[in-house]
């Protein structure tokens, strides 16, 4: 009876805190500040693709890369657009013109990719770059060329596979530093890409390739708590697990934050596409090792850039969040009853965080957040406006909206 009542009120709060947050209002804001990213990148140059927006900068726009493969971020761009584009276009009349303006930009920042589906692969970011642009290109529009481009680029992709290990080599430049076969973390986010394949007229071998990898990085990539490392390292040929390591992270024993974000998102996309209990239970593991982390080491709903550096002056990491708060959203809706209610109303905490004057670039710049960190060891992109924050806050307003 007790725990009855527990739950109840559990279920009011969390309710309660969901009716409270305005996605529409948010989206709204998101509209906004991408027609001033568009009036300051006018006229487009397609070819270069917004990236960061540092605290050092003069200027409130964007600073562009080249679109070429070996800009891991050149997709996050047009996915913006799309995203933007898709909630627009349900804005009635009033919004129709707007709509058009965007979905212009979407197909120019898109189609400068289509090179991708014609290159050997450099990376495993092929996978970032492919979903986030024509993947949503192709969910708004139905382009058959953004199909068989991303078709293209899913097989290309494969080719960095080693049955051997039963992963993708992540880094392929890397191999000899890192004295073997590397698989990040990061990478399960591009084994959507083989999977939607496989079920859009791809090789049913692009599935077992993903499952592998999905699989053999769930048996060595994390410790027994539940955290993961940055990256894990294999015997190339014997496929023996050699050890784990750090590349954007504190230390190899830490918990970089961003890594695990990737972990939650890859493991709840697994299940999306498999349907396997298996990988629901593994993105339980790893939200659930987050959130605790998360509680420990902050306080608000958005993590240090590493949940092991506990200085005072540790910059937060708001990509982090946008990316856990996207894959709770469908996390919470897999996993249904109480658990999942805890997972949404953990995601609008997140998303309220990030709305806040605390986080939103606002006035300052174009961009819709601030407060992001790329690669601290490096020393590059600490607290900066990072197009990847972007993409996964407003890819979770919309399926909050939804
Ligand atoms: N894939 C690189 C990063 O998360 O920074």
């Amino acid at each position: 009876m007790k725990r009855t009542v527990l739950s109840l009120l559990c279920l009011t709060i969390s309710l309660l805190s969901v009716q409270a947050f305005d996605a529409d209002r948010q989206l709204q804001y998101c509209a906004e500040q991408t027609q001033r990213a568009l009036a300051l990148l006018r006229p487009y140059q397609f070819n270069q693709e917004p990236r960061n927006i540092l605290t050092t900068d003069t200027g409130k726009g964007w600073n562009c890369r080249p679109a070429v493969a070996e800009e891991w971020c050149s997709g996050f761009w047009p996915g913006i657009l799309w995203m933007d584009y898709a909630y627009l276009k349900q804005g009635g009349s009033g919004k129709k013109a707007e709509a058009a303006r965007v979905r212009e930009a979407a197909e120019g920042y898109t189609d400068v990719l289509g090179f991708l589906a014609e290159r050997p692969v450099f990376d495993h970011d092929l996978g970032f770059l492919v979903i986030n642009s024509f993947l949503k290109g192709y969910e708004q529009t139905g382009d058959e060329r953004y199909k068989r481009i991303a078709l293209a680029c899913a097989d290309t992709l494969a080719n960095l596979y080693n049955p051997k290990v039963g992963t993708l080599l992540s880094w392929p430049r890397h191999v000899t530093d890192f004295g073997g076969h590397n698989t990040i973390m990061d990478n399960m986010i591009n084994l959507e890409l083989l999977l939607w394949a496989s079920e859009n007229g791809g090789s049913r071998l692009l599935r077992d390739i993903a499952i592998n990898h999905a699989v053999t990085t769930m048996r060595h990539h994390f410790r027994p708590d539940g955290t993961c490392y940055h990256v894990a390292i294999y015997d190339t040929l014997t496929g023996e697990f050699l050890r784990g390591k750090t590349h954007q992270g504190l230390a190899d024993y830490s918990t970089w934050s961003r890594g695990q974000s990737w972990a939650v998102y890859g493991y709840t996309m697994m299940y999306r596409y498999t349907r396997d209990p298996l990988f629901l239970a593994f993105a339980q593991r790893v939200t659930d090792a987050y959130l605790k982390r998360l509680h420990e080491t902050s306080d608000d709903w958005v993590p240090r850039w590493d949940m092991d550096d506990m200085r005072a002056q540790a910059p937060k990491d708001a990509s982090t969040a946008a990316i856990v708060a996207s894959a709770l959203l469908d996390l919470s809706g897999f996993v249904g009853g109480f658990k999942g209610d805890y997972y949404r109303d953990a995601a609008v905490q997140m998303l309220t965080d990030l709305s806040s004057e605390c986080y939103q670039s606002r006035e300052r710049n174009v961009a819709f957040l601030m407060h992001s960190v790329g690669n601290h060891p490096a020393g590059s992109e600490v607290d900066a406006s990072i197009i990847y924050a972007d993409y996964y806050y407003i890819e979770a307003l919309l399926k909050l909206k939804r």
